[in-house]
């Protein structure tokens, strides 16, 4: 695809590919989950870019690209072995994601970055911070199975399979229409299916129509971890208690299922979630700063 710095960048093709991308991902951030391939397979779309920087015939770093959850905007996220850093890997890598990301037809690109260092290389490259997420992590103790709230009937997804392609319209589209992003999220009705959902998921019911949701999203290289798929309750039932009891079904199940650890990525300004988490034993472990820039852009500069 491309050579620079002695560096050569390859789209990622097959599933040895896509496992050496996790390897590097596991790598660069091995607190946090990553796709398995099967999940990888069912992100992919024409839009979206994953890359292998190689040096030697060796794998030294990996890339992705796509449309931004948030309006207008493309996503790049280059990530290079801790041993291959400063060595030009992140510029060739960015050259690759950001050309892409123009070719999409965005103005703009987003990423995220966690460290200093990180931060530093897209400064230099003329991001600047937008925004900024926080990850609170849970150990989970005894939990209890929590009393429902008053009128409130929680179904599982693996019993109602159905619930969650239909709560996409009012429900979904609604509750996504709440974050507290600094632009507003574009979801699909197809990414909603596939990558917004969680097993186990609890949904809150009223006349049979969803209104909650909480789960986790197991993770795959750790059976003791699982990540908090998206906790929502509609406008209209908020302030019942719907959103804790979702939370505090989601922990019982990880404490009757070996899972100890629980980790959720919530917007700085998302007060009533991130207060909601510490209510229920979850510390800030970790925090992202979301960048931005204008697009075209160039790395030789
Ligand atoms: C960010 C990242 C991709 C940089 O990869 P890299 O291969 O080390 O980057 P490069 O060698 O191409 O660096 C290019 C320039 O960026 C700046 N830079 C990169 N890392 C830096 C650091 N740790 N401190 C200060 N400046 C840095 C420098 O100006 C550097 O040029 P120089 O080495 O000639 O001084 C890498 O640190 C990484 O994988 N981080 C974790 C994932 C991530 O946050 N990616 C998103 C970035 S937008």
């Amino acid at each position: 695809m491309t050579q620079g710095a002695d560096v050569e960048i390859a789209e990622c093709v097959s599933d040895a590919d896509l496992e050496d991308w996790r390897t590097v991902r596991l790598s660069v951030a091995p607190g946090e989950r990553c796709m398995s391939v099967p999940e990888l397979r069912a992100a992919a779309s024409p839009r979206r870019l994953m890359v292998l920087a190689r040096r030697d015939g060796v794998v030294v770093g990996s890339g992705l690209a796509d449309d931004s959850d948030t309006e207008g905007a493309g996503f790049v996220v280059p990530r290079v072995m801790a041993a291959h850093r400063r060595t030009g890997v992140g510029s060739a890598l960015l050259d690759v994601l950001a050309t892409h990301c123009v070719g999409l037809g965005h103005p703009e690109v987003v990423s995220g970055v966690d460290d200093e260092g990180s931060l530093a290389f897209a400064t230099r490259f003329g991001f600047a911070e937008v925004d900024r997420e926080v990850e609170q992590t849970v150990t989970v103790g005894e939990e209890p199975e929590p009393p429902a709230p008053a009128g409130v009937e929680v179904v599982t997804l693996a019993e109602r399979p159905e619930l969650w392609d239909t709560c996409y319209d009012g429900f979904g589209t609604e509750v996504l229409a709440d974050f507290a992003v600094h632009t507003p999220l574009v979801i699909s009705a197809e990414q909603w299916s596939t990558t917004w959902r969680g097993d186990p998921m609890f949904l809150a019911l009223d006349a049979g129509e969803v209104i909650g949701c909480a789960g986790l999203r197991l993770d795959p290289d750790h059976p003791d971890r699982a990540e908090n798929t998206l906790t929502a309750v509609r406008r209209d039932h908020r302030g019942r208690g719907i959103a804790v009891h979702l939370k505090r079904l989601a922990l019982h199940w990880a404490a009757s299922h070996g899972v100890t650890t629980v980790s959720t990525w919530t917007q700085v300004g998302n007060t009533p979630m991130t207060t909601l988490n510490e209510r229920l034993g979850y510390v800030t472990t970790q925090v992202s700063i979301t960048v931005s820039r204008t697009l075209p852009m160039s790395t030789n500069a």
